[in-house]
């Protein structure tokens, strides 16, 4: 099979890698990729946005398969392009990638099929959101930009002054652009938050083991949200019982509700959840696998993604066959100085060759600079630990990250603490 991977951070090294290693793999491309895909794989300069682009390569290769990686492509009808041209793809349509295009779609959605997700209002004039807030007095509120805003456009506000410039930002200085032309405000959340991932054809439903991202910059959950600075996978919080009515009040009924609006979803359905005293809920489907979840995720897989793909995007994810290595991994996102606000770029990287067993790295914003590797974005790399245990497999993730350096890294200490943590109160 050719296959064409769309994307070029973590999540697509640690994607092409799992596909590389696919016996019918006959040929792999990454568009764009990064100097660690490089090594895998060939990489070809179009960028994860240029749909017609893509399709056109897609095209002239006669690629068998495209996967795509990030959601930008499939919010603008990436799959939709593909699947006229008679290509095959694995992601969901752009009716189906609404679902995170537009944050005030899924809510409706939730509301609609009765799936647990905090309260909720949507307004799309900035004078009747105002107005709400002055006469609202209950405290944290969640202010979201309805539109894509690579992670950065919800706001939680401690109180009416925070929630009115938080308003301010989002509908009037428009700082996430259009996506802030419709604003949701939600009941904030108490809880700990897990992640869980599924494959689905549109009907059948395979859902994957548990993870857990790291959001904030700091130690400890302080400081800015970021796209991601590490992940484990499982997360203890969800145990069987717990994953049983996650599948039963949210996933099945998730995948049934796009069915029955004509949406169906093909692809991976990302479920970001608050396991609440009275439930899970959800607070936010992405229609991709995270980053950096997949980065724990797709190495955990006994058997081969690329059959788990092909029969998805096939509508026939029953015939898949595959299991689960029951070794949990551990991923260390290792970030520029700046990140995530303003990402000083263009360090070499130090240490890449140095061995350590049970690690493998991902690369996400490096690039090639003659015969060296230097910094490109704001996470540069993701370091993924095996083990026997969650301390294990973090042991051996740190024991890696300390044999790479480049000028300014920033990386957190506290990466599965929360699950070990968990484990000690058993
Ligand atoms: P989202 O992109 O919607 O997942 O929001 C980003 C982060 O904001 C989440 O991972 C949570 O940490 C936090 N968050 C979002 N919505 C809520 C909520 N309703 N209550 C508490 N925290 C929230
Ligand atoms: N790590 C969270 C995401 O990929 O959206």
């Amino acid at each position: 099979m050719r296959v064409l991977v769309v994307g070029g951070g973590g999540r697509e090294h640690a994607l092409c890698w799992k596909i590389a290693q696919s016996p019918k793999a006959t040929k792999v491309w990454c568009a764009p990729g990064n100097a660690g895909i490089a090594g895998v794989v060939e990489c070809v300069d179009i960028g994860a946005g240029d749909v017609e682009g893509l399709v056109r390569f897609a095209k002239e290769q006669r690629v068998d398969l495209t996967v795509v990686g990030p959601e930008e492509p499939l919010v603008k009808g990436l799959v939709d392009r593909l699947e006229e041209e008679g290509l095959r793809a694995f992601g969901p349509r752009k009716s189906a990638a609404e679902l995170e295009g537009s944050k005030a779609f899924a809510k409706d959605l939730m509301q609609r099929y009765l799936i647990p997700t905090a309260g909720f209002r949507t307004f799309r004039r900035a004078e009747e959101a105002r107005r709400y807030l002055e006469t609202h007095d209950s405290y944290p509120l969640v202010l979201k930009a309805d539109g894509l805003a690579a992670g950065k456009g919800v706001i939680i506000c401690r109180n009416a002054q925070e929630a009115l410039a938080a308003l301010s930002t989002i509908m009037v200085d428009k700082r996430f652009g259009n996506a802030g032309d419709t604003l949701v405000i939600e009941d904030f959340l108490v809880g700990e938050e897990a992640s869980i991932m599924a494959i689905t054809d549109g009907t059948n439903i395979l859902p994957l083991p548990s993870s857990q991202d790291h959001k904030a910059l700091g130690e400890g959950d302080q400081g800015p949200n970021t796209g991601g600075m590490g992940a484990y996978s499982p997360a203890p919080v969800i145990d069987e019982a717990m994953m049983r009515q996650i599948e039963r009040s949210i996933l099945v009924p998730t995948i049934h509700a796009m069915k029955s609006e004509g949406r169906a979803f093909r692809g991976v359905l990302y479920c970001g959840l608050m396991i609440t005293p009275g439930g899970p809920k959800v607070l936010e489907y992405n229609v991709r696998f995270g980053d950096p979840e997949a980065q724990v995720l797709l190495p955990r897989l006994d058997g081969d993604w690329l059959d788990v793909f092909t029969s998805a995007a096939d509508g026939r994810l029953d015939q898949a066959a595959f299991s689960w290595d029951p070794r949990p991994a551990v991923c260390v996102v290792m970030a520029s100085p700046g990140y995530p606000a303003k990402a000083t770029t263009g360090a070499p990287i130090a240490g890449l060759d140095e061995e350590v067993a049970d690690t493998v790295v991902f690369h996400g914003g490096t690039a090639r600079d003659g015969d060296r590797i230097v910094t490109a974005g704001g996470r540069v790399l993701g370091v993924t630990g095996f083990g026997d245990s969650i301390a294990a497999a973090r042991d051996r993730a740190y024991a890696r990250v300390e044999t790479i350096r480049f000028p300014g890294v920033h990386y957190r200490g506290d990466i599965g603490a929360k699950a070990l943590d968990r484990l000690a109160k058993k």
